[in-house]
Parts: C-alpha cells; sequence; structure tokens
C-alpha cells in the first residue's frame, strides 16, 4: 500500500491524501491511516492523466526530413501529400512512428489517445498495425481506433467497404470527412451512412468537420440533425468545426440550443488549425477556432488535441498537452481566473467523457490509480508556468518520475548582484 500526502487534489480541495492499493485508489481523503510507503507531495497538483482525444498515429512524423514539406500551409495541400507518400506505406513504417508518437505523448503526462486511422488504402496497412498496438500497450497508454476516411467516404473509391471492414476488424469510432466530398449533397450522404454504420456496429462517431474558414460549410448542422434524430448525439464528435468560429451570431446561436438537445461533443485542435485556417485571409487573419467557450457554456463537453506531430499537415507538436491547452485557452479567450482554474477539464475529464472511458476515469476511490503530478501548487500557477509533470502512475505503477527543475544559477546569480 503506498500513500500520497500533501497532495493538492484538481476538483478536490478538501481532500490531501491519496491511498493506493493492488493499482487502485483504495481511499481519497485525510489521515488515512499507516502505509507501506509514503510519498510527500509538497503540495504540489495531482490530476487524472492527461487525454488526448485526437491524433494521427499513422502518419505521425511522415513530414520529418523529407523535403516534403506543406508549402501553401493548407489542409489540402496535406491531404495531397500523405496520399502520394502513403504508397509506400508498412505495417513496420507506421509501428514505428506510432510507437515514437505515443513515447512522446506519454512522457508528457497523456495515458489515453483516440487517434484516426486512414483506411483510405486497400490493404488497411495503419488499422492493422494499429490494432496490435492497441493490445501491446494497453497496460501503459488507452488507445482507441478511429476509421478515417482521410481521402473521402465517396470521393475515394471503395472506402465504404474498407470502412466497413476496418469496423469488423475492430475499430472503436468511425469517421468522416464531408468537406472533402466532391459536392455538398455527397457530403451529407456520407454523413448518413456513415452514422448508420456506427449504430450497426455499435461503435462511436468521430467526424473532421468543417475543418475550413467557409462560414456555409454547415455539415455540424447536418451531423447534429442525424444524431439527434437517433439519440446518438453523447456517442458522437465533432472534431475540429473551424467554421463554425465564421458563422453569423444568429446562426450560431440557433445552433447551440440544437447541441445542447443532442449533447454532441466537441475536439478544437488550437495549435494545428491556428496553423493550418485563415490562410486564405490577408488581414483580419482568422485563428481557425471553433466556438470554445460558448459551447462550453452552453453545457457541451469540449476536448482540446494535439491532432499532428510532425506531419504533411502541421510541421511542430510534441505531444505536449500543456502547449495544447496554452494555446487553446489564449485562442479561446478562455482567461478569466474561474476559466482557467477548471480549464484542465479540457485536456483531462473532457476527453474522457468524450472517450466513454469516464467509469475507469478519474481520482476517485475504486478506479484503476491512473493520476500525475505537477510541479504547480494548483491549477492557476500551473497554467501560468506551463507546469512539468513530473510523475505518471497507471495502475498504481510508476510509467516515470522526475525530479522538479531547480533555479539554482538564477538565485547564485542573484545573490551575488
Ligand atoms: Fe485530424
Amino acid at each position: 500500500m503506498r500513500k500520497y500526502i500533501n497532495a493538492t487534489i484538481y476538483g478536490n480541495p478538501e481532500s490531501r491524501e491519496i491511498l493506493v492499493e493492488n493499482g487502485r485508489f483504495k481511499a481519497i481523503g485525510n489521515d488515512l491511516g499507516n502505509a507501506g510507503e509514503v510519498v510527500d507531495l509538497g503540495g504540489r497538483l495531482v490530476l487524472p492523466p492527461y487525454v488526448d482525444p485526437h491524433l494521427h498515429l499513422d502518419y505521425i512524423f511522415s513530414g520529418l526530413g523529407e523535403g516534403n514539406a506543406n508549402v501553401s500551409g493548407t489542409l489540402f495541400e496535406g491531404i495531397r501529400r500523405w496520399s502520394e507518400n502513403k504508397k509506400s506505406l508498412t505495417e513496420e513504417i507506421v509501428r514505428e512512428r506510432a510507437i515514437k508518437g505515443i513515447q512522446k505523448e506519454l512522457s508528457h503526462g497523456v495515458q489515453f489517445i483516440r487517434t484516426h486511422v486512414d483506411i483510405t488504402d486497400p490493404n488497411l496497412t495503419g488499422m492493422k498495425a494499429l490494432i496490435k498496438l492497441r493490445e501491446e500497450l494497453k497496460d501503459i497508454v488507452t488507445l482507441q481506433l478511429v476509421a478515417f476516411p482521410q481521402e473521402g467516404f465517396f470521393r475515394y473509391k471503395g472506402a465504404e467497404q474498407l470502412m466497413e471492414k476496418a469496423l469488423e476488424m475492430g475499430a472503436d469510432v468511425a469517421g468522416g470527412i464531408p468537406h472533402f466530398e466532391i459536392s455538398y449533397e455527397h457530403g451529407v450522404e456520407s454523413l448518413r451512412r456513415i452514422v448508420d454504420l456506427a449504430i450497426k456496429y455499435k461503435v462511436m462517431i468521430d467526424i473532421h468537420c468543417d475543418e475550413n474558414d467557409d462560414p456555409n460549410s454547415r455539415f455540424l448542422e447536418v451531423l447534429n440533425a442525424l444524431v439527434l434524430e437517433k439519440d446518438y448525439g453523447s456517442y458522437t464528435t465533432a472534431s475540429h468545426t473551424c467554421s463554425f468560429g465564421s458563422v453569423e451570431n444568429s446562426y450560431a446561436n440557433k445552433m447551440l440550443g440544437l447541441f445542447r438537445e443532442s449533447q454532441i461533443n466537441f475536439i478544437s485542435c488550437p495549435t494545428e488549425n491556428a496553423h493550418l485556417q485563415g490562410r486564405g485571409d490577408t488581414y483580419p487573419k482568422r485563428r481557425g477556432l471553433t466556438r470554445v467557450k460558448e459551447l462550453l457554456e452552453n453545457g457541451n463537453h469540449v476536448a482540446f488535441a494535439q491532432d499532428s506531430i510532425a506531419d504533411y499537415w502541421y510541421p511542430l507538436g510534441n505531444g505536449n498537452m500543456m502547449n495544447i491547452l496554452d494555446n487553446g485557452i489564449h485562442l479561446a479567450h478562455y482567461t478569466h481566473i474561474d476559466e482557467m482554474n477548471k480549464a484542465f477539464d479540457l485536456i483531462t475529464y473532457h476527453g474522457a467523457h468524450i472517450m466513454r472511458v469516464s467509469d475507469k476515469y478519474g481520482i476517485e476511490a475504486g478506479k484503476p490509480a491512473n493520476f500525475i503530478v505537477l510541479d504547480a501548487q494548483d491549477a492557476y500557477e500551473a497554467i501560468r508556468e506551463r507546469a512539468e509533470v513530473l510523475a505518471s502512475i497507471r495502475n498504481g505503477e510508476y510509467l516515470f518520475k522526475r525530479e522538479p527543475r531547480k533555479n539554482e544559477l538564477a538565485i547564485e546569480f542573484l545573490q551575488q548582484s
């Protein structure tokens, strides 16, 4: 039995102690009695692990060092370049890239990842590789796989059959990209079929939806209507929805009412979309962000995500969710103190809700002892200082443990001067 004392538990300010036994939280509270091992956290912030609910592990690092940079910086050039690159893809390449990406994410305190996997490939190379990894790595990371038709559900011939095959193989989520289909009608029909497939296979839905600056791109409205009618909103996530940041307020307000009814979820990728969107603008340049703050106030779950790491869509990224949160709250104006005090929800609980893993997620007695420790005394300080993750614990075992950074050089300098 191990006891952590002097903990500042996110969302539970009354409790200062955490008792862990046999890989699970035994108790959370105060004066929890003796334990074989006691760890003094010195008042540091304890959170459930970071969740990255939107990543592309099959093409992570694909844009590195090949001279294949995306010159225009647009979504469409990214898709074209990936389409060329993936012709030489093997399961080994995907496996190697994905492991490297997972290592990066884990080293920053992530333990739950939803990755899209391109199924517009007759061999389903990425899906095969990632299904194996999902099982092999389950003790250190929870992986969820989206069957994602990157080159279009209709635009890529045979994608519908490939998606069904991927779902039969065990994909957890059905994906889509309606704004990339060849017409509005094709986009709408793709959503109808994807929703039907998801219900048939009893899987969740996560659509790349309106990832553009076009205020008339209305696939979010269509997706929401389809899942509202079928009472499937809480199983559904609209990723990106950048254009919803460009629509008229009167339209947005109408839609917010419908989102409240459906309880559809949202994922915003602040760094990725700040990079990709606004490319057709001169000035002012749009931020590429959906209405994060308004959706949160509306009672919908919104999570932030990394999306890409050094691929054809985005040249940066390192799996550090603190960087994503920092960018996201700036771009969304989510910077009132009351907002920052709960902003970690966007990279923890909301992502867990979206992935529907809440029953085994969170710092509560009986749940698996999965948590991280940050080098800060509270949420506001953690965000202000972009605090480092000092430890990541999974089923009671350390994935890693680090010493806090010291500032000795600066102190010596100040003492001398
Ligand atoms: Fe994506």
